[in-house]
């Protein structure tokens, strides 16, 4: 077998593979599997879903990304991640690609892993949320420095050494 046949064989075991395993990545740039796939790796519904964390991600997927009424607190205010399947539904996907890698994003908000993301694994992202459709309520809004947030919230240390 010279190399050349070798590399034919390589080629056609890749073309015949599945992309990736069951549900988490089905190959397709773009696609609503490949943005569940991310953000479950990715743990954005970690955050953006109540209790989620606590649960071990044991949580009905048809209540994935409703937002969290878990605080953070630090000396800049007190965050809430969103309801993103109400975020999603009055965005176009042109505007999120680009509001993804310029929103300034409050801790504890990972803006960095938007701001590297292709533009295909942002669709992906906006898809796979934007098809489970509108649920829930707003998560509660951003409070200034200062004001006393209701539990639960976690503290951030301050001044930010972490
Ligand atoms: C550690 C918790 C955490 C993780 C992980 C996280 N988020 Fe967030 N996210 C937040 C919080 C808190 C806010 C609100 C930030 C603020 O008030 O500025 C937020 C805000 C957002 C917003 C709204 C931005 C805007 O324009 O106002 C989007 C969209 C978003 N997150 C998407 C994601 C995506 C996609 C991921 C996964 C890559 C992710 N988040 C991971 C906590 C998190």
């Amino acid at each position: 077998m010279n190399a050349r046949t070798v590399c034919a064989f390589g080629l056609l075991a890749v073309s015949v593979m599945p992309w990736g395993s069951g549900w988490a990545n089905d190959g397709t740039p773009g696609s609503v599997e490949r943005g569940r796939y991310l953000v479950t790796i990715g743990n954005c519904v970690g955050c953006h879903t109540a209790r989620f964390i606590a649960l071990d991600g044991k949580v009905p997927e048809d209540t994935w990304f409703t937002g969290s009424p878990l605080g953070f607190r630090s000396q800049t205010g007190t965050t809430y991640a969103p309801n993103l399947r109400l975020y999603f539904q009055e965005l176009s996907e042109d505007a999120w690609v680009a509001v993804a890698r310029t929103a300034p994003y409050r801790r504890p908000m990972p803006g960095w892993s938007l701001r590297v993301m292709t533009d295909d694994d942002l669709l992906a992202v906006y898809r796979y949320i934007r098809s489970m459709g509108p649920k829930g309520d707003r998560a509660p809004d951003f409070l200034p420095p200062g004001q006393e947030p209701p539990r639960p919230y976690i503290e951030l240390p301050t001044p930010p050494s972490q």
